[in-house]
């Protein structure tokens, strides 16, 4: 009896003090809601006041498609009817047959739109940091290789090719892009990035989501805006984590927060609009992420405006008790609402699928006041917002032409481009390019036969795409002698091929070997035991693995000129490779046009632009190894660094040097660039101005055509908190004929200028500021200045 006063007392007060006005039938038809041509936000209000809890709670949890479609991935519609409605705020839609797929999206948003009460599409998910997750989606390279595009353009473009292609299937919100920092190169997600420079990170952020997102879908009213959403992930401060294991927690404070993880991300949320956010696994200064209020409310919503959702991560909000002990684990069964409460209050507004949905909670605690209604209405509020947006209402299906959009031969075209921009050039004596007319070229090594796309592709996607092998064939057809020989498998220390690849390249006129990592064992759906990058991979070595050192080793010995290409999802550490071969090519996991990118780079029909966005330790025991360290992190005069062309650092170790291989930004040319002048529009500025304008002049003293990323680094010389020894601020990719000089006109925002002063406040503070322009951060020694007031 007590169990039923206690029910008529929540539903008493649920009546007086929570209940929405008319949360009985279905709205008439002239519903504000339902009006394609009322502004968005009377949309988010009149559907906001008619929803019960349970649809309130509904719209704060993220279903999976595959909940409901049967061994042959057809749509269960019992079980469709029974769990959509529970689960409607997103559904994960991928991983099933395409076909099957898009018969499966448009039953959704057909039951979900025309046979529940209040009409309200899903969110249509899926991944796609680089090509729309489909078996024959069009795959780009990885992230940390296109960043080294430093061509925003380019990325703009691919995201619009993502988007079209996730578009075409009524997917509209992909977890795309990832803007951590690649500062901790142990970590097996380094690759996902787009480096460890935040002014590149955020530029490409920039460009990525505002392809990706778009102008309005066809058939949508006046208030949708965007096709797709962008989900922007991971929020904040991911990708440094303790020791390199994946979602360790991460050190740092406020000043690390404002000057290093945050301005990506303020980019491409505040700045290109992103309509989502994911939130991240790890702690931040002991604070887990979907947790995190300071950087969810105060940050995001405080001072961005941003009006769109957060979603946690898979599992993330059971994280907080299970893996962070903020709250304690669910006992007997009973879902422990803490972590939701925490997370929801924290600005973590919908909660991603995982074995325990801590989310359908929320009903009961808003009815026993353990949880505010204005913040389950705030979130829903703004995933609604989103819908709207995109014009869910009026038209969330799949388009029927999805498979002429989906990889479509321009696509394709595209991702070969994409490549041939990102491969880095990282050393040459002059071996490359290799004459056309070459007689012959051994092709050797474990990743010369392979596709190794990296992480966030389908399985299945590698009996797809041009291997490097079959680039090569292809480029060079019946004239050349190919002589391939596999030297021995990424693994395994068995040397017994070696034999038959020191044979083919004796007989050959040049030698290439590829080597490197893999992010999938390829016969398993996930991560194989033995993979070597990718999400949950991290390793304690950046050398490479298995016998592929030995077998380069041996090549070399056998005289013929030896060219080592590396694909790999992360900076390999082999200081002996640098020293010893006659040219080193660097591939961050191609794309499915890689192998014939790789060959018109090798034969030089196309002239290598690529430049790191990430540094080359020397060894994983120096790491970090990002340029843009703090003052006195490597014991030198930062006023001195690159006076001379050369690294001076103070500080050695005893056995070993903190020197990286190569530095962020570079990448050779088959031309030379010489930098002949640098100057400043104004050479004292106000504070308050919006930019200043580094001119710089470039010419391509070599003898043929080529691009180059032009670089601008800058130093705060005397400042009140540490700053870094140069941050890059600016760059341009220019193309320059042979012979000529261009002038490169390159725009640094004071904005970006601001320190995080110990007032708690960003302040560009007066002084002079250093400029050094040049082809990376190692070669930037054209200097100048410029004072602020
Ligand atoms: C469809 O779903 C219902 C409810 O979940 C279940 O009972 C039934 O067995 C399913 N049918 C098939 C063919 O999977
Ligand atoms: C995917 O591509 C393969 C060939 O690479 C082809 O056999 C298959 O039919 C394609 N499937 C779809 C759904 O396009
Ligand atoms: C999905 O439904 C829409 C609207 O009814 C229709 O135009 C489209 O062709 C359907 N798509 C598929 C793949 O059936
Ligand atoms: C991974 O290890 C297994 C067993 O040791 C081996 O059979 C397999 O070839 C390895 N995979 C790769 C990609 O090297
Ligand atoms: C650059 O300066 C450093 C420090 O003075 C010196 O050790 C080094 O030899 C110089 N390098 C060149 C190329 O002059
Ligand atoms: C700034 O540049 C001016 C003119 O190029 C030069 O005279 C001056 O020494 C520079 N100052 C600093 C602090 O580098």
């Amino acid at each position: 009896m007590k169990i039923s006063i206690a029910a008529a007392f929540v539903s008493v007060f649920a009546a007086s003090a929570l209940a929405s006005p008319s949360t009985s039938g279905k709205p008439p038809s002239n519903a504000v809601y339902k009006n394609p041509h009322a502004s968005v936000e009377a949309r988010v209000k009149d559907l906001l006041s008619r929803m019960t809890w349970e649809e309130k709670q509904a719209q704060l949890i993220q279903g999976d498609v595959r909940h409901y479609v049967d061994a042959n991935n057809h749509v269960n519609k019992t079980a469709l009817q029974s769990m959509a409605p529970n689960e409607a705020g997103a559904m994960f839609a991928a991983m099933i047959p395409r076909d099957d797929l898009a018969i499966a999206i448009n039953a959704t948003q057909s039951f979900l739109l025309h046979d529940t009460r209040l009409g309200i599409p899903s969110l249509m998910q899926s991944e796609g940091i680089h090509g729309y997750l489909d078996l024959n989606g069009t795959l780009f390279t990885s992230p940390l290789g296109f960043a080294c595009s430093f061509n925003p353009d380019l990325v703009e473009e691919l995201g619009d090719i993502v988007g079209s292609e996730a578009e075409s299937m009524g997917v509209n919100n992909i977890f795309a892009p990832v803007l951590d920092l690649s500062r901790e190169l142990r970590w097996g997600r380094v690759e996902e990035n787009y480096g460890e420079d935040p002014h590149l990170t955020g530029e490409l952020g920039y460009a990525f989501v505002t392809g990706l997102q778009g102008s309005k879908k066809a058939g949508t009213g006046k208030s949708a805006k965007y096709r797709v959403a962008s989900m922007v992930k991971h929020f904040v401060a991911f990708g440094s984590p303790e020791g390199g294991l994946n979602t360790a927690p991460v050190a740092g404070g406020e000043r690390d927060l404002r000057s290093l993880y945050l301005p990506p991300f303020k980019r491409a949320i505040k700045d290109a609009g992103a309509l989502s956010i994911m939130s991240a696994y790890h702690s931040y200064d002991g604070v887990p992420a979907a947790a995190n209020s300071h950087a969810m409310n105060d940050v995001l919503r405080g001072e961005w405006d941003f009006k769109g959702f957060v979603s946690s991560d898979a599992g993330a909000i059971d994280f907080l008790c299970s893996i962070h002990h903020i709250c304690e684990t669910s006992t007997n069964g009973v879902t422990n609402p803490a972590p939701a409460i925490i997370a929801l209050n924290a600005g973590n507004d919908m909660e991603m699928a995982g074995s325990t949905m801590h989310y359908l909670t929320t009903v009961d605690q808003v009815k026993k006041g353990n949880l505010k209604a204005s913040v389950v209405d705030e979130a829903v509020s703004r995933i609604l917002r989103v819908k709207f947006l995109l014009g869910l209402f009026e038209n969330p299906w799949t388009a029927s032409n999805y498979n002429k959009v989906i990889h479509s031969k321009a696509n394709v075209e595209f991702a070969r481009k994409v490549d041939e921009e990102s491969i880095v050039l990282l050393e040459n004596d002059g071996t490359l390019p290799i004459s056309e007319s070459i007689e012959s070229i051994a092709v050797i090594g474990p990743q010369a036969n392979v596709m190794q796309y990296g992480d966030y592709v389908l399985h299945g996607v590698f009996e797809r795409g041009v291997t490097p092998l079959a680039g090569i064939q292809s480029y060079v057809g019946k004239s050349t002698k190919v002589n391939y020989a596999e030297g021995c498998k990424l693994w395994s220390n068995d040397e017994s091929e070696f034999k038959a690849a020191v044979k083919a390249a004796k007989k050959s006129k040049v030698a290439v070997v590829m080597v490197g990592t893999w992010s999938r064992d390829q016969n398993e759906l996930w991560q194989g035991l033995n993979a070597t990058t990718g999400e949950h991979v991290d390793v304690n070595d950046l050398a490479l693995v298995g016998a592929q050192l030995k077998l380069v080793k041996a090549i070399q010995a056998t005289g013929t000129p030896t060219v080592v290409v590396y694909i790999s999802g992360k900076p390999i550490a082999e200081p002996w490779i640098k020293d010893n071969v006659n040219a080193v090519v660097q591939a961050f996991y191609p794309g499915e046009q890689g192998g014939n990118a790789l060959a018109n780079i090798l034969f030089g029909k196309v002239n290598p632009s690529g430049k790191l966005s990430v540094s080359f330790p020397t060894y994983v025991g120096s790491l970090p190894s990002y340029y843009n360290y703090n003052k006195g992190g490597r014991s030198i005069d930062p006023g001195h660094i690159y006076a001379n062309g050369t690294l001076v650092f103070g500080h050695q170790y005893v056995l070993g040097t903190p020197v990286p291989m190569w530095l962020f930004g570079h990448g050779l040319s088959y031309t030379t660039f010489t930098y002949e002048s640098v100057k400043v529009a104004q050479s004292k500025i106000s504070a308050k101005a919006s930019q200043v304008e580094v001119e710089v002049k470039v010419k391509n003293s070599g003898k043929v055509d080529g691009q180059e990323v032009v670089q601008v680094y800058i130093n705060d010389v005397v400042s009140s908190v540490v700053t870094p020894v140069m941050a890059l601020k600016g760059f341009k990719k220019v193309a320059i004929k042979a012979g000529k000089t261009v002038t490169v006109k390159i725009p640094i925002k004071i904005s970006e200028l601001a320190l995080w002063a110990q007032s708690q406040k960003y302040v560009v503070e007066p002084g002079v500021f250093q400029v050094y322009v040049g082809g990376s951060a190692e070669t930037a020694t054209l200097a100048t200045n410029f004072t602020v007031y």
